[in-house]
């Protein structure tokens, strides 16, 4: 992780004080890679920690099991033992078995049972999930620890084909279960940037107030250069002047396009057999990047596409850097096509309302839009 230390170590400090965070921002900006390292940190401190991706799990009672599944990974080993002997049948199918079944549900109070019997949670997903959290509270109690819970990909929870079942009904039956589980701090994060406000922000929504956002912090072009020519020194690459500094241009301060290049960089010097990365390889990276992009710049322009004619024409009128209509009468077609794009995180604005001013987030997309 190149920068992010000061601010993964500010967001672990939070979370170990019981602040709920929420992250919302563009793929590929570095969210799940800042989420992960602060919790390690978490952790480093002896705080249980759990985190859970939304593209992973898609229906809640494999999000329910998951979840106690990792709360339990954080306990010692005989703690564990235990657990997978509960999960009965599916584990440990012996007679034996049966006491420690017992004793654990002694432990954990009858309701936990929901939250680890496939069967019940069949019945009521949702109503499972509820119990996951309140397990999770439960194993904290009895364990003396706080947890802290990563669910990333947040805004799967609304997203238009209710993989989860109805938006209002879940976020609910999670926000009544969490209401309640003082051990538990929760760090949501989501890369569609208006479904995520749209989750948090108006008073009806279940997770009204629920947390303080998180705005990630930009990565300066110094930290850039700096991080990307420790790493190569590191394997062995000496730069030649300026190459890195066209590197961490062409990236323009976007996280997973700058490591891209260099990365392809690094491969293009290793290939020709060159102890050094000059700027004339940093531009063959660029082009090497924007190859190995290509099936994830194709499957966005056929999304788009998908969205009408209109919205690839803008997409593409932006990322040319003309202004988003040519003749006036497409005015409020342009505006909408706008809005699409802001809506998939395609793109944002730069300027505040009411001027014109949209970018493409993505460098290297903005560049194939642009050659298209
Ligand atoms: N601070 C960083 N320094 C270097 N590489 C990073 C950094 N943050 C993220 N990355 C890399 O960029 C890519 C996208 O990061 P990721 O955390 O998955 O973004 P997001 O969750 O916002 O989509 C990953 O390949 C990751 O390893
Ligand atoms: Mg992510």
């Amino acid at each position: 992780m190149i920068g992010r230390g000061d601010e993964a170590f500010d967001l672990a400090r939070e979370l170990s004080n019981g602040m709920n965070r929420l992250i919302a921002g563009p793929r590929r900006m570095g969210k799940t890679t800042l989420c992960r390292a602060a919790l390690d940190l978490v952790r480093a401190e002896g705080q249980y920690v759990a985190s859970l991706d939304l593209f992973e799990f898609t229906e809640p009672a494999r999000l329910a099991e998951a979840l106690v599944d990792r709360v339990i990974a954080n306990r010692s080993g005989t703690a564990r033992a235990k657990h997978a002997v509960a999960k009965g049948g599916r584990r440990v199918a012996s007679m034996a078995a049966l006491t420690p079944v017992a004793r654990m549900k002694a432990d954990l109070g009858e309701e936990f049972s929901l939250a680890l019997e496939p069967a019940l949670r069949k019945r009521d997903p949702v109503g499972a999930l509820g119990n996951a959290f309140r397990a999770a509270q439960r194993v904290c109690e009895i364990d003396n620890q706080r947890l802290v819970i990563l669910i990333d990909e947040f805004q799967e929870l609304g997203a238009p084909r209710n993989p989860f079942g109805d938006p209002e009904r879940v976020t609910k039956a999670m926000r009544a279960a969490l209401q309640d589980c003082d051990r538990i701090t929760t760090l949501f994060t989501g890369s569609l940037e208006h479904m995520m406000r749209d989750l948090f922000g108006p008073a009806q929504r279940a997770f009204y107030r629920w947390g303080g956002w998180h705005e990630l912090w930009p990565i300066d072009a110094a930290t850039w250069r700096a991080g990307i020519l420790d790493r190569y020194l590191a394997n062995g690459l000496r730069p030649a002047d300026g190459a890195v500094e066209r590197i961490v241009d062409l990236g323009e301060g976007h996280v997973r396009s700058t490591m891209l290049i260099a990365k392809q960089a690094y491969l293009t010097a290793i290939t020709l057999g060159e102890p050094t990365i000059s700027p004339t390889v940093a531009e063959v990276a660029l082009e090497m990047a924007m190859a190995a992009d290509a099936p994830f710049h194709d499957a966005v322009v056929e999304d788009l596409r998908s969205g009408g004619r209109e919205v690839l024409v803008t997409a593409e009128r932006v990322a040319r850097g003309e202004p988003p209509y040519k003749d006036r009468s497409r005015a409020s077609t342009a505006q909408r096509a706008l809005r699409v794009l802001g809506k998939k995180g395609v793109a944002d604005k730069t300027a505040p309302a009411g001027r014109g001013g949209w970018r493409i987030i993505d460098p290297l997309l903005r560049r194939y839009l642009a050659r298209r």
